[in-house]
């Protein structure tokens, strides 16, 4: 009997290149079969100094959080927030702290550093 075998990792950018403030997009790779619908996309951003990855995919209607490319903060800049119905996130582990889907949570990304790259797994 054989494993469930594990997504594998996707390299996003150089460690280097994420500045405080400044988020990545990318799209999600996935495998030919699983693709049904609109591509998923992610993001990466610090946290402080700790780098998070999270699907950008709102959990009150599926879509993406983010109007303009590379903005994802509130007006002051402390939540995660949703252009589309203004729900707020938290941004060291996603959860849904006031809006439609309160309580729900962004869906997080494993991410780890390999040699000068950061890379990210969908969860199983
Ligand atoms: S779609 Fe994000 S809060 Fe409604």
């Amino acid at each position: 009997m054989t494993g469930r075998q594990e997504n594998p990792w996707q390299s996003i950018c150089s460690k280097h290149a994420l500045q405080n403030g400044q988020f990545v997009e990318f799209s999600v790779a996935v495998a030919e079969q699983k693709i049904d619908t609109l591509p998923l996309t992610g993001f990466v951003f610090l946290d402080g100094n700790t780098p998070r990855a999270y699907l950008n995919q709102c959990p009150h209607m599926g879509v993406e959080l983010n109007w303009m490319p590379g903005r994802f903060m509130d007006t002051d800049n402390l939540f995660l927030q949703c252009s589309t119905h203004g729900a707020l996130f938290k941004p060291g582990d996603g959860e849904c702290i006031a809006g439609p889907c309160q309580g729900d949570a962004l869906t997080a990304l494993d991410i780890r550093e390999a040699g000068d790259s950061l890379e990210v797994r969908l969860p199983e």
